[in-house]
């Protein structure tokens, strides 16, 4: 299962999982998105499944959960990617900004790994992957604050759920990208003045691909991760080296 799969990261990861063998049940709000993602997906052989979902309600959530069992009877993995990144300064920030923000990057990310680990316990195996941020750890003040919060809560998520589902067979880790290439940095990208400065901070000089990201998805899905708990893994061209 892979929620924001109609675009960027999600869609990356979709993709590469399908091309490891794995059916996706794919969750998104974009429901063009989630068509074309999956029709990919057929293209090469697999089944997928596109469902509109907001990762923020739960009967949403618990909807898809039920549609993805009676479609392929079992979860092995979930992948929380649906995020958003409202930009606001902290003397600016609405309230209604805040609880959005929150709703979906974290309680999405706690609805949909519950929903998934009350199936996954009863199998004893599985396996959680959320994407996080380097925002979770250091300040990009362009990404305004709800942001660094709701991701920093992803990681400390993490751990909890790794702690507490690890004895079940249930393995939950998080990916914390760098600045990637895609839709959600589509504005900040187009301003050569707010790209140049944030590539002098990247060691690697370049933004990152989702195929970087998703990459690291797949391993940690993988059994060569197979002792791989509780860990947020920072995908990020070294630019936290730099703060
Ligand atoms: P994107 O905008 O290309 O994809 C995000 C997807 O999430 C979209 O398809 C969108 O429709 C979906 N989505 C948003 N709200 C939703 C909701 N309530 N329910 C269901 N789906 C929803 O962005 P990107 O970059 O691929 O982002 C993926 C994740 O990576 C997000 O969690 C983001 O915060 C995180 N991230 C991205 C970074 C970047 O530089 N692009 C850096 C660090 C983290």
């Amino acid at each position: 299962m892979v929620t924001g799969a109609a675009s960027g990261i999600g869609r990356a990861t979709a993709l590469n999982l399908a091309k490891e063998g794995a059916d996706i049940v794919a969750g998104d709000l974009n429901g063009a998105g989630l068509q074309a993602t999956c029709g990919e997906i057929e293209n090469m052989g697999r089944r997928a499944l596109a469902h509109e979902l907001d990762v923020a309600n739960s009967d949403q959530v618990a909807a898809f959960v039920k549609a993805a069992l009676e479609r392929f009877e079992r979860i092995d993995v979930l992948m929380n990617i649906a995020g958003i990144s409202p930009k606001q300064s902290f003397l600016d920030c609405t309230e209604e900004a805040w609880d959005r923000t929150h709703d979906v990057n974290l309680k999405g990310v706690m609805l949909c790994s519950q929903a998934v680990a009350r199936h996954m316990v009863e199998r004893r195996a599985g396996c959680i992957v959320s994407i996080a941020s380097t925002c979770s750890e250091a300040v990009i003040p362009a990404l305004g604050p709800f942001y660094h919060t709701s991701k920093a809560g992803v990681m400390q998520l993490t751990r909890y759920m790794a702690q507490e589902l690890g004895p079940h067979g249930i393995r939950v880790n998080a990916i914390g990208p760098g600045l990637t290439e895609t839709p959600l940095t589509e504005e900040s990208r187009s301003f050569p003045e707010i790209s140049e400065a944030m590539l002098s901070r990247i060691p690697m000089k370049r933004w990152g691909k989702p195929n970087d990201i998703a990459r690291v998805a797949l391993f940690l899905a993988s059994d060569d991760a197979a002792y791989v708990t509780g860990q947020t893994i920072y995908v990020d061209g070294g630019i936290l080296c730099m703060v």
